[in-house]
């Protein structure tokens, strides 16, 4: 993921399916799916979120040592 852009996906075996299964075709081993919501190519990162200014505001939380 990158600070203010879009979750970057890295793997061999990933697949990525729409609200009714169908898978999309991935070429390529490392893709990036937009959090903005502006792409025009969702769930893809087009790039559009450097031109809309999004600020992403979450962080994942570590994991506390036990
Ligand atoms: S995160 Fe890149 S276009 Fe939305």
């Amino acid at each position: 993921m990158s600070r203010n852009g879009p979750y970057v996906v890295q793997g061999d075996d990933v697949e990525v399916v729409d609200a009714d299964g169908n898978a999309y075709v991935l070429d390529r081993a490392s893709f990036a799916l937009c959090r903005c919501g502006a792409s025009t190519t969702k769930p893809f990162c087009d790039g559009t979120h450097s031109r809309v200014g999004f600020q992403a505001a979450e962080a994942a939380v570590p994991e506390s040592a036990e």
